[in-house]
């Protein structure tokens, strides 16, 4: 293969890598954990888990709820780890492996796959 399709070939995969890595392993925690509060009819928060754009779009007050690649700016990750007034799911806390999760998500750039639902 020549250089150039070489690349191509890679940056496909690691496309397909990405979306993959959103739909096993991010997604299943925004369904069981956020997604009840969190969708386009509630919009807790003036946050919805439906879409890529809605999520990472600037909130009137409060700046973006992820930032992709910058999990320390991303108001989710403060509210997952609960270091802050918001404090993400309501009630018990999410297990630490998800938490590790997510943060390696948004620092990932936050890929979306197919809709979380
Ligand atoms: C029972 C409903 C409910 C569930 C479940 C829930 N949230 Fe929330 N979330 C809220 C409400 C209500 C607010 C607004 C809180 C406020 O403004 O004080 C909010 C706010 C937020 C914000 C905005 C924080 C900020 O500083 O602007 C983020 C991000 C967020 N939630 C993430 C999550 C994540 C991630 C999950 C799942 C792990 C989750 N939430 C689960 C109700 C919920």
């Amino acid at each position: 293969m020549t250089p150039l399709l070489v690349y191509l070939f890679l940056a496909a995969q690691d496309g397909s890598e990405q979306s993959r890595f959103f739909d096993e392993r991010v997604a299943p925690i925004l369904r069981k954990n956020c997604l009840a509060c969190h969708n386009h009819e509630l919009a807790d928060g003036d946050v919805s888990f439906e879409d890529r754009e809605t999520l990472v779009k600037v909130r009137a007050k409060r700046g973006a709820a992820v930032v992709p690649g910058e999990p320390e700016k991303s108001a989710l990750v403060h509210a997952i780890r609960r270091d802050g007034d918001v404090q993400m799911p309501p009630g018990n806390k999410l297990a630490a492996a998800d938490v590790e999760t997510l943060i390696d998500w948004i620092r990932r750039g936050a890929p979306w796959g197919a809709q979380p639902k």
